[in-house]
Order: C-alpha cells, then sequence, then structure tokens
C-alpha cells in the first residue's frame, strides 16, 4: 500500500482542530494509515520570548496583520520534515471559492501544508513568497481558518481511497452523483431522497418504488428526483451560473428526460 497522504495544519488555535481530526472518518482513515494529519502551533515559530505573531498594519487601520517571519519559518521548517514536496494552501476570504472539484484535485496530492490565520490578515509578502493556493470555503466571514482548515481536509480526506470504508462511495452523493449510475458519477447535482425503516412514520410512507426491488426502476426514480431536487432548490448548478458552464448539468438533463 502505498504512503499514507501527509497534511499539516498551522494554526494559533490547534487545540480547536486536533480533535476534529481525530473524530469518525478522519480518525478511523488516519488510524488506517490513509492520512497523516498533523496540526502545528504558529507561536512555536516565533521570534521572540512573548512568542509574537502579529503585529499592527503599516500605515495604520484597525486590526493585527500576521508577520512574514513566523510564517516562514513555519513553512520551511515544516516542509523539511518530510521530502515530499507539498501543496500550500492559504485559507482566507479573498481566496478561491473551494468546491468539490478542487477538493478532488487535492486528493490527488501526496503532502497539503494548511495556513490558517486568525482574526487578522497575512502580510502581503506571505502570498508573493509562499506562492500558496488561496482558497475561501464561501462569501462569509469568520473570525479565523480553523473551521476552514477543517472542511477543506475533511472534504479532501473522505475522497482518498478506503477512507470511508468498504460500502460507502463518494461518488454515490451530492456533488459527485451516480443515482444508481455509473456513468453520472462525476455530475454536480444534490443526493436523491433517502428512506430506512419503519416503512411507515406518522403517516408518511416510504415510496413503493423503493420497495419493488426492481433496480432499473429504483435507479430511474432516484435519477430523476435528483434532478427534480437539483432544479428546485439549486438551478445554479445546472443552468451554466457554475464553473463548468453547467456542462454536467445538462447533460444529466438529457439523461434525466430520457428515462
Ligand atoms: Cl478560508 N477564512 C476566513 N477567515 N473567513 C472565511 C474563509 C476563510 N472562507 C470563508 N470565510
Amino acid at each position: 500500500m502505498s504512503r499514507p497522504m501527509r497534511i499539516d495544519v498551522v494554526t494559533l488555535f490547534p487545540e480547536a482542530c486536533e480533535p476534529f481530526f481525530s473524530a469518525s472518518i478522519l480518525g478511523r482513515a488516519q488510524e488506517a494509515k490513509r492520512v497523516e494529519i498533523v496540526c502545528h502551533d504558529l507561536r512555536e515559530f516565533a521570534g521572540d520570548k512573548h512568542r509574537s505573531v502579529d503585529d499592527r498594519p503599516f500605515g495604520g487601520g484597525p486590526g493585527m496583520v500576521l508577520m512574514c517571519g513566523p510564517v516562514f519559518d513555519a513553512v520551511e521548517r515544516i516542509e523539511s520534515m518530510d521530502e515530499r514536496p507539498a501543496t500550500r494552501i492559504l485559507l482566507t476570504p479573498q481566496g478561491r471559492r473551494f468546491e468539490q472539484n478542487i477538493a478532488g484535485e487535492l486528493a490527488t496530492r501526496e503532502r497539503l501544508l494548511i495556513l490558517a490565520g486568525h482574526y487578522e490578515g497575512f502580510d502581503e509578502r506571505i502570498r508573493v513568497g509562499l506562492a500558496p493556493l488561496e482558497l475561501s470555503i464561501g462569501d462569509y466571514v469568520l473570525s479565523g481558518g480553523e473551521a476552514a482548515a477543517m472542511v477543506v481536509v475533511d472534504s479532501i480526506v473522505r475522497l482518498l481511497p478506503g477512507a470511508l470504508g468498504d460500502e460507502a462511495s463518494p461518488s454515490e452523493e451530492s456533488f459527485g452523483i451516480a443515482a444508481g449510475d455509473p456513468d453520472a458519477a462525476s455530475e454536480r447535482c444534490l443526493e436523491y431522497p433517502q428512506y430506512t425503516r419503519p416503512r411507515e412514520f406518522r403517516g408518511m410512507a416510504v415510496p413503493d418504488v423503493l420497495m419493488s426491488g426492481d433496480h432499473g426502476r429504483i435507479r430511474d426514480w432516484r435519477l430523476a428526483e435528483a434532478l427534480k431536487r437539483t432544479k428546485e432548490r439549486r438551478p445554479d448548478l445546472l443552468s451554466g451560473d457554475d464553473s463548468d458552464g453547467g456542462l454536467t448539468g445538462r447533460r444529466l438533463q438529457q439523461r434525466g428526460d430520457a428515462s
């Protein structure tokens, strides 16, 4: 088996990230040696006894700015801990919007180094000098990059081979819909409705088709429901507003109309 992917996370709050990375799928993926996740306290790389990592902005203004020295030292020392080159990622609301296709791309890398800021921005020379991939998890403001680091790491690790165990498949869900159709595995669409026992709950019944045992009909129903739900809730995924010009949505629509 290949070496586990290595993910280093540099943060002012490693204690906020570590329990999340130890739980559930991420914890199991680490136990199964699919990934190794290491959190680092940026203050460990501070240059003074006060462990300073930020300072006031030149030119004035509110807030603090993360300094170059501790961040460059952290990146250089952490990168030297493993000979594989790292893909550097900076989490910032100014970054490219993080989406499933980027998660898929990053899941193919051997090593990631993620920089999460807190409150403050980064000195511009961090971007210029370290040339990281800058990512944002959406158009809202977080007080720090820690929650974003958890989001990004979770969405990547669950795509690693074997990370979900034998049964679940990451391709059979929203944004990577298969709807039981292997050809649709990479289509962007919301997930179809799911049901489990009991067959009737407070007057609400499970659709008969799911009890029919007819896998062809079940597959068609799921595909149609996924498409209907996507049209209702996220027409942007089908309309061409999204980054792939709606191409996958149009292909899905054709398939849905045909069935
Ligand atoms: Cl990556 N960081 C912060 N601080 N806020 C965000 C974000 C990242 N993505 C969306 N909002």
